[in-house]
């Protein structure tokens, strides 16, 4: 049988396969009507068909998988839905009208051209869904795959993963974008390649991220988390211990991944990067073969481990410790190993630039070292999840495990933030068995693993230690508290509706 990434995206004509039965199929119907009555509204048509994505919150396994490492995210319910119509050849108007059925978000107009490029000084919401058209376009012209000239497209989009959240809302859009575009040209991919092209098409909103976020949306499997490797994309099912439950509780610090790029996101894949060739160097490889061949820490890493192997480990932190100074490098100092200037090593890449321009100095021993040990920390996840150990044991372990990524995460890798330290803090005094920062960070979400039966007092403590003085502030309302803090079940992954 195909392994469930092999296949392409499923097509219902209900809603229970991905909703469910109960209230949250009554939820999405109602969304679901909404759109279709502000789409006739908007565009006097009903839409053709309709796509959903859902956002995600990662386990474990953060800012490594753009260094080739894997993940290990689970997709939750909040998800966005694009309904889309195709207008036909003969119709006069060839651009692409992007509507919200959120008033905050004004209409989009783009031309109806795939090779249009993002205004990123001039951001705006509709640029996700460009990323998506340009991203099917692109696709498609690689596999010589004739799906007929650019048409206009009618489009309105309902997002319900809280942006800023560090849970993929932008993902979740993309991705939904990307099926509903390609559902409109009557075509279906496997949805590994909608995951890897996804991952490309995202990055012209300006961010170099990895591919947890669209592997994700796109292959989730409701009832597990995935461990997700990459080069080639694959997803794995792990189930996850009854007894335990993730709860996902908001800072209320937005975290803007695309508009910080050039200090936070983009930053430490320059650093990484950096950290590789200065390692592959350190281990033997000439100058210009290093700046050709290390482009991530996995690629270095062989060199690592043989070098902890004549040191009596097969650890590669060790050769970080052994070889990278912890203080910060300047770019005066890397390109004395480098025999090479920074701005020549990402000449072709506009967004690393920027970082090269904003830096001034470049922490690599502490970025190595977070990927290093995040990476087997992922691993251990995956096997302690797998093992006979006592349910009891096995929550603490993954709770322990969880503490250490958000240790490693905050002062290695520094995308923490003050409200996200507190959080996680509170998290851990109210019995959490593990609390961490999730996503990118700098803001945005902690996700806390509780024992279930604890889950609504846990959550009651969270409210009254965390959100009450902001409540009181005014920064959040009592009633949407519900939006910020709550209990996550894996959900289910990419879906086409036709009714
Ligand atoms: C963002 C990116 C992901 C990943 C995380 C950090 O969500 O989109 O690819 O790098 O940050 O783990």
């Amino acid at each position: 049988m195909a392994r469930h990434e092999e296949l392409p995206v499923p097509i219902y004509s209900t809603l229970e396969p991905v909703y469910g039965a109960g209230s949250q199929s009554e939820e999405a119907q109602l969304r679901f009507d909404n759109l279709k009555s502000k789409f006739i509204q908007a565009f006097g048509h009903p839409p053709h068909v309709y796509a959903r994505s859902p956002g995600r919150v990662n386990l474990i396994g953060e800012h490594i998988d753009y260094e080739g490492y894997s993940v290990l995210p689970m997709a939750i319910r909040q998800d966005t839905i694009v309904a889309i119509r195709k207008r036909d050849a003969g119709e006069p108007d060839k651009a692409l009208r992007i509507a919200n059925v959120n008033d905050k978000y004004a209409m989009c107009t783009y031309p109806a051209d795939p090779e249009q490029d993002i205004d990123l000084k001039n951001h705006r919401w509709g640029h996700y869904f460009i990323c998506g058209y340009k991203g099917f376009y692109e696709y498609a012209k690689s596999r010589g795959l004739d799906v007929g000239e650019p048409v206009g497209l009618d489009v309105i989009v309902d997002g319900i993963v809280p942006t800023g959240s560090g849970l993929s809302s932008s993902a979740a859009f993309v991705c939904s974008s990307t099926i509903a575009i390609m559902a409109a040209a009557d075509v279906n991919f496997p949805k590994k390649e909608i995951a890897q092209l996804t991952c490309v098409c995202e990055r012209h909103i300006g961010t170099q991220s990895g591919g947890m976020d669209q592997a994700i949306s796109v292959m989730a499997q409701p009832g597990f988390a995935e461990l997700i490797d990459f080069n080639p994309i694959r997803a794995t099912d792990v189930q996850l211990p009854a007894g335990g439950s993730f709860v996902i509780a908001h800072s209320l610090a937005e975290s803007q991944k695309a508009v910080t790029a050039a200090t936070n996101y983009n930053n430490r894949v320059v650093e990484c990067r950096l950290a590789a060739i200065v390692l592959g160097i350190k281990l033997g490889l000439k100058p210009q073969e290093a700046i050709s061949k290390a482009k991530t820490l996995s690629d270095v890493e062989g060199l690592c481990v043989s070098f902890a192997g004549s040191h009596g480990s097969s650890d590669p932190v060790v050769a970080v410790k052994e070889l990278l100074n912890e203080e910060p490098y300047t770019a005066a100092d890397i390109e004395k190993i480098t025999e090479e200037k920074l701005h020549l090593v990402f000449a072709d890449s506009p967004s690393s630039l920027d970082v090269l321009n904003a830096a001034k100095h470049f922490k690599l021993f502490q970025r190595a070292s977070h990927v290093y040990s995040e990476a087997k920390r992922v691993y251990a996840f995956k096997d302690t999840v797998s093992s006979d150990l006592s349910e009891e044991d096995m929550l603490k372990k993954l709770g322990d495990l969880m503490n250490e990524s958000h240790y490693s995460c905050s002062v290695l890798y520094e995308c923490s933030c003050p409200e996200l330290e507190e959080l996680v803090n509170i998290c851990r005094q109210n019995g959490a068995l593990g609390a961490r920062l999730t996503g990118a960070g700098w803001g945005g979400c902690a996700v806390a693993l509780v024992k279930e039966s604890t889950v609504p007092k846990f959550i009651l403590n969270l409210k009254e230690q965390f959100y009450q003085a902001r409540m009181n502030k005014g920064v959040i309302n009592n009633i949407d508290l519900g939006l910020y803090v709550f209990a996550s079940k894996p959900s289910s992954g990419a879906a086409i509706f036709k009714f």
